[in-house]
């Protein structure tokens, strides 16, 4: 159970929030690059409970601009891209993509007014078919290199989830509950079998759950009767990877995330770089009415990911975490909301958070589901090489404070 304090800190994303000011050390996917064409270069995005514009301009150069105008307020989505940037369909003015304005065509010839405009622009990155953002402080850190995304003896295809009308933390505390699917899934994801009942589902195949620390995330183990093992990493903050698949979540808002998969699929002409255009499929909605928020709604249950959305989104569009009663199977959860402050504390102290790459030297490829435990690591005294690099003991203790 957390304080209403707590809850908030946890779950409130907007500029300024501490747990904002963390999500802001990370990149984010706000796109699929095909959605800006010639005859549509620009797209609306909230991101983080910011309201921006990315726009393609005529040099094929792709940023993300503050939506409202520093003028008086228009739009920017209904802007005209031009050779230098974008000009507010309104009086004209016209911004770069460093936001730099370059002018504004209703002032006396001369005087030069543009030059006192900045306008707020954030960094893009293509990768994977995606856009990404960065907007935290600068120097911008590296897209990390995680395996499955840049692979090359494969190919990736997206798929666009629905839009989750909850807070993204609800999803993530989702990504460490291995219990749930023997019994929230178990008409599912189960291949037809029948359950001993359908309260319990599944659960007697379980032996044991294991969660631990790894350089970039939280490890979550299934251990089964039968002798398989499950390993679901926790790549943090927003990430799941799951067999060869990342679903990656992006705050929206407070109350709203996006979430994109990026699936690997080994062999074909194994050309995949990260550079290239992978397929996109884009999922109908799971509720109808699709815009509905619970009760006055109704999710479909017959697909893994919908009755994921249903368990998302019914608690509240921000969970009431002052009223929950946690059980054994919910330390994942602690350990995740664990890390989550001590990451807080961490950026406020001026470090930088987990799974951050700023060094050359670290921007590799990394594998996601390395086995080895932070502990583990610190009792060889290395890291390996390519990982991102364990907490110090300063950061460490930031944890224990
Ligand atoms: S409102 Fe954009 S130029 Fe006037
Ligand atoms: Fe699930």
């Amino acid at each position: 159970m957390l304080s209403r304090e707590e809850n908030e800190l946890l779950c409130r994303i907007g500029p300024g929030t501490p747990a904002g000011e963390l999500l802001r050390r990370y990149w984010f996917p706000i796109a699929v690059a095909t959605e800006l064409t010639e005859e549509k270069p620009t797209k609306f995005v909230r991101v983080l409970g910011e309201d921006l514009v990315l726009f393609r301009d005529k040099q094929r150069r792709v940023d993300l601009l503050a939506d409202r105008c520093s003028h008086r307020g228009v739009s920017l989505l209904y802007g005209r891209v031009e050779e230098g940037g974008i000009a507010c369909a309104y009086h004209g003015w016209l911004y770069d993509i460093e936001g730099n304005c370059l002018a504004c065509p209703a002032e006396p010839k001369g005087s030069g007014f543009h030059l006192t405009v900045k306008h707020k622009a954030y960094a893009v990155q293509k990768f994977i078919g995606l856009y990404w953002t960065y907007m935290g402080p600068k120097p911008a850190p590296r897209i990390p290199k995680y395996d499955v995304w840049v692979r090359k003896d494969g190919r990736r295809k997206i798929v666009v989830y629905p839009l989750l009308d909850a807070n993204w933390f609800q999803a993530m505390e989702n990504s460490v509950d291995p219990a749930h699917l023997q019994i929230l899934h178990q008409d599912t994801a189960m291949r037809g079998r029948t359950p001993v009942n359908t309260t319990r589902g599944f659960t007697d195949d379980i032996e044991k759950f294991e969660f631990y620390e790894i350089p970039h995330g939280i490890m979550k183990r299934r251990y089964y009767k039968r002798g398989a093992v499950d390993e679901h990493p926790l790549i943090f903050p927003n990430i799941l990877r799951q067999g060869d698949a990342t679903q990656i979540r992006v705050p929206m808002d407070d109350t709203h995330t996006f979430i994109y998969f990026v699936h690997f699929i080994p062999g074909g002409n194994g050309d995949g770089d990260g550079e290239e255009e992978p397929d996109v499929l884009y999922m109908p909605p799971f509720k109808d009415p699709p815009n509905g928020l619970h009760p006055f709604t109704r999710f479909r249950t017959d697909l893994v990911l919908a009755q994921d959305h249903m368990v998302w989104e019914t608690p509240g569009p921000i969970a009431d975490r002052t009223r929950e009663r946690l059980a054994t199977s919910d330390r994942g959860i602690v350990m995740l909301r664990e890390i989550m402050m001590r990451e807080i504390r961490k950026v406020q102290q001026g470090f930088a958070p987990i799974g951050v790459i700023q060094e050359p030297a670290q921007d590799v490829m990394i594998d996601t589901k390395l086995a080895e435990s932070l502990e583990e690591m610190k009792a060889r005294g290395q890291p390996p090489g390519g990982q991102v690099t364990a907490l110090t003991e300063a950061e460490r203790a930031i944890g224990r404070s």
